[in-house]
């Protein structure tokens, strides 16, 4: 059980911290010249996630589990203050504060909501009380749809406005995942009732094969930039980082499809297990 809780916790915090790093640059990438006290503490924010990510690193699943807590307490201060950053730009964008700033306000919205998730897994990680299973099969998936939603609108807006073809993949893709969240959200106001393993099976299934093909759009996009295929204002770290949040919802709805019962796949989670 605390093999498992070390696991778990290290690979969150593994996943998390990276993201959060990027964040940071992101942000950063995103301010005026003249915000340097901003760009200060992004960068104060991209050395402190830097070292919890290099720090993950050392330790193994054998770690003590009291160290893990510990560990965990600490990367959950820090997120707190990362959020509280990222709440506080989101206020001086959206109040005009920064005229000319590069980021979108559902841009930083949407990085301050990915705060917000890391810190919670780490809460319920410490406090070794997790979502039943059926609650947590439609509480993921209405976060993750959400986030996919927002990554195919960054991609549609961040894209050369002469790149029509892509352009509107990437639309057609926001216009799909925003019928998936409601359909996921749906699902949620029919609770608990809807939590039939019929349902919830064909929930994760649907949802699959969209973040699938979402994810190979992004795969390709990164491939595109990388190369500098196409024009656009899109970081090559910001489509890598959003094709590694694709995989990681994928691996989550595999993870929770597997844990249902009568499951066709076999993986090592029991039931009742969250991602
Ligand atoms: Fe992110
Ligand atoms: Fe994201």
């Amino acid at each position: 059980m605390s093999t498992m809780f070390v696991a778990r916790s290290l690979d969150e915090v593994r996943f998390w911290s990276r993201i959060m790093k990027e964040h940071s640059l992101f942000l950063k990438l995103g301010f005026r010249c003249e915000d340097t006290q901003l760009i200060q503490e992004a960068n104060q924010f991209y050395s402190l996630f830097e070292d919890i990510e290099r720090k993950a690193h050392t330790f193994d699943v054998g770690a003590d589990p009291e160290q893990i807590r510990r560990f965990n307490a600490e990367v959950h201060t820090a997120v707190s203050h990362i959020w509280v950053f990222k709440r506080k730009v989101l206020g001086l964008v959206i109040t005009c504060q920064m005229p000319g700033a590069n980021n979108f306000p559902l841009l930083i919205d949407h990085t301050s909501r990915e705060a917000y998730y890391f810190r919670n897994r780490l809460e319920e990680l410490n406090a070794g009380k997790l979502e039943p299973l059926p609650d947590a099969i439609i509480s993921e998936n209405v976060f993750f749809l959400r986030i996919m939603a927002d990554h195919a609108k960054f991609i549609g807006h961040l894209l050369d406005p002469s790149e029509r073809k892509l352009e509107e993949q990437a639309r057609s893709f926001s216009n799909d995942f925003d019928t998936l969240l409601f359909q996921a959200r749906d699902l949620e106001s029919m609770k608990p009732q809807s939590q039939t393993v019929p349902l919830l099976d064909q929930f994760l299934d649907v949802n699959r094969i969209s973040v699938k093909a979402l994810r190979d759009f992004k795969k390709t996009a990164k491939e595109l930039i990388d190369a500098c295929r196409i024009k656009s204002i899109i970081h090559p770290l910001l489509a890598d980082h959003v094709y590694r949040e694709a995989e990681r919802f994928l691996a989550i709805i595999d993870m929770l499809d597997a844990s249902l019962p009568g499951a066709k796949q076999q993986s090592g989670h029991a039931a009742g297990d969250p991602p």
